[in-house]
């Protein structure tokens, strides 16, 4: 047997027992006659303690140990003198009567502490060093804890954990697929799943009844923080279900998560649900982080054509948030806020503010609006002295909104109401069906083609559709959208009229699509579902900035893992198999 015990376990209680520990050298430090070293394991780190006095061939062989090493040891444990009470086994140490070098490591290239001096890119490459850090370590427990708690609740409402394949055909979600070629198909290519969104449901007309899988998605889209090009939903789906049945079941589902897994009562109450419509007139946001307020005031009554301030006066939308307290912004500070504004990610013209103070409200744009005008926009703004008002503008609405959203985030964070260690939950519900994609030229589903129109705008598909509203609800925790889903068509003629209206001709709905509307003709039952967004909940709930430290082998900004080395080219042999050529010119 390697070890009787582990680095995390020995206490007080253990004093005086032999015990054999392996793990890895944290830490060699020489002190007199004395060797420490910092033993670590999975579950906690031990000290060790080499006496030249006791034995000097044993703590020579232990002075030649470096960082990293893999090591065995045989010793008693013993009451420790200069106690740690920052670690659990603090209080004891291990005299060591027998050493054995398990392997030697080469000087790792960062330090495997908490905090490491390793960047980005080196602890990357080198992974597996950085899994051994313990923060890290802790995501990955954390996200294993979490997976089970899921399993345990879906379990108990007799969701079954059902299997679907990877190399499928294409499956619209909104991102580009990630293709496969067919050695045996020539010219041929599978796609991996973006979702298995088209297979849960053909599950639901086989009879399943309640699905779930926790399962990799692929989506060649751009990354960000919270983008992965593979990533892990927690997929599930139901029969005979409206809405709020499935509200009901996730809200119930996310409640327990939360307090089995964070130790976090959300309490009693449901949550909040937002129309679409009033999330985006009061936070431009489809996913408002409702940690705070700082609620969008409109403000085209008050301000347009009120003053000589052209910009204002073309605007299809003049919005304002109220910063409490934030009068006292410099110049510079305030010049800040407005690069930041216009920069190219978010794209506003500019940024217009009014401090409130004693003596009135002073602005950017005092010389086109009476101190009447501006007093009234205060007071419209629930503005105090001693506040900042920001206000954003623009000639697209929408655009103007969004802008504005960003610029509350920032001074959310800013006045530090972005508290990692609460949470804001919410529902945003009734999303339009279709949203304008100026890139396609043409209607593009806002969740999926799948998604049921609420049957009274079924009529409104023939003559406006834009303003059709779906039966579909995301579920925002923070400002993240932690998942996503809908009540389903389960009827082929209407699936095949949705296609018609995002463009496909009733032939390419047929190619693409033929599966699941022949299933349809063969008693599909009414049904819906929801996807969460596992790494999302696990980085929400560790408190980390980017999902990436939540998966052990995660792909860096540009797609790639750079300790694989993928994607990288491929033999010859191999694309002569799969009938591919590459373009030399590209
Ligand atoms: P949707 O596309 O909204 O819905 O995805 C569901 C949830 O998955 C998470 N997510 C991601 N996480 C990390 N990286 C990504 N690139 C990424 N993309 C999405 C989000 C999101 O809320 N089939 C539907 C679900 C349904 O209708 O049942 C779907 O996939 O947290």
């Amino acid at each position: 047997m390697y070890r009787t015990k582990t680095c995390g376990e020995l206490r007080l209680a253990n004093v005086n027992e032999t015990v054999t520990l392996a793990g890895w050298v944290q830490k060699v430090r020489k002190m007199g006659g004395m060797t420490f070293i910092d033993l670590r394991d999975r579950y906690g780190i031990t000290q060790l303690v080499f006496n030249e006095e006791d034995n000097k061939e044993l703590c020579e062989k232990a002075n030649t140990i470096g960082r990293e090493f893999v090591i065995q040891i045989v010793g008693i444990v013993s009451e420790r003198y200069n106690k740690n009470n920052k670690i659990p086994t603090g209080e004891i140490e291990i005299i060591v009567k027998e050493l054995r070098i398990l392997n030697k490591s080469e000087v790792p290239p960062f330090t495997i502490e908490e905090n490491t001096d390793g960047g980005d890119d080196i602890r990357m490459k080198y992974r597996y060093l950085d899994l051994r850090r313990s923060n890290v370590r802790a995501n990955l427990e954390l996200r294993h804890k979490f997976c089970l708690a899921v399993r345990h609740f879906l379990d108990s409402k007799g969701f079954m954990e059902i299997e679907t394949p990877v190399l499928v055909g294409s499956t619209p979600e909104g991102a580009r697929d990630f293709i496969v070629p067919s050695r045996m198909n020539p010219g041929q290519f599978y796609a991996l799943p973006q979702s298995p969104q088209t297979l849960k449901q053909l599950l639901m007309v086989a009879g399943m009844d309640r699905y779930f899988q926790i399962v990799k998605c692929f989506r060649d889209e751009d990354l960000r923080a919270d983008r992965q090009p593979e990533f892990t939903q927690i997929d599930c789906e139901m029969s005979f279900v409206e809405q709020d049945d499935i509200i009901n079941t996730f809200e119930e589902m996310t409640k327990f998560l939360f307090k089995e897994v964070r130790n976090y009562d959300l309490g009693d109450k449901p949550f909040l649900r937002l129309s679409w419509k009033e999330a985006m007139k009061r936070f431009g946001s489809d996913k408002p982080d409702m940690r705070f307020g700082m609620e969008f005031v409109e403000l085209m009554d008050i301000l347009k054509n009120t003053g000589e301030f052209a910009v204002f006066n073309e605007a299809e939308y003049i919005g304002g948030i109220c910063a409490k307290g934030c009068a006292s912004y410099t110049r510079k500070q305030i010049d800040e806020l407005t690069n930041y504004v216009k920069s190219p990610q978010i794209g506003a013209k500019g940024l217009v503010y009014a401090r409130v103070q004693e003596d009135g409200v002073k602005s950017s744009v005092d010389k086109f609006y009476s101190p009447e005008v501006l007093n009234h926009m205060a007071k419209e703004m629930n503005a105090e002295t001693g506040d900042l008002i920001l206000i954003i503008s623009g000639p697209d609405a929408m655009k103007a909104r969004k802008q504005l959203c960003e610029l509350r985030l920032l001074m959310g964070e800013r006045l530090g109401l972005r508290d990692k260690n609460k949470f804001a939950l919410l529902w945003v519900v009734d999303f339009p069906m279709f949203e304008w994609s100026d890139e396609e030229q043409r209607l593009m589903a806002m969740h999926h083609p799948f998604t049921a129109p609420k049957p009274s705008d079924i009529p409104l598909l023939d003559t406006d559709p834009a303003k059709v509203l779906a039966d579909a609800y995301d579920m925002v925790c923070n400002g993240v959208e932690v998942g996503g889903g809908s009540i389903r068509i389960h009827d082929a003629v209407l699936q095949a009229k949705i296609f018609e209206v995002l463009g496909f001709t009733p032939e390419k709905a047929q190619e693409q699509f033929g599966f699941l509307m022949n299933a349809f003709k063969y008693g599909a039952p009414p049904h819906g579902g929801l996807a969460y967004g596992l790494d999302r909940w696990v980085s929400l709930f560790a408190g980390l900035d980017s999902i990436r430290d939540c998966i052990a082998f995660p792909k860096n900004n540009s797609g790639k893992d750079v300790m694989l080395e993928a994607p990288s080219a491929v033999d010859q042999k191999q694309l002569d198999e799969l009938n591919l050529r590459i373009n030399p010119s590209l």
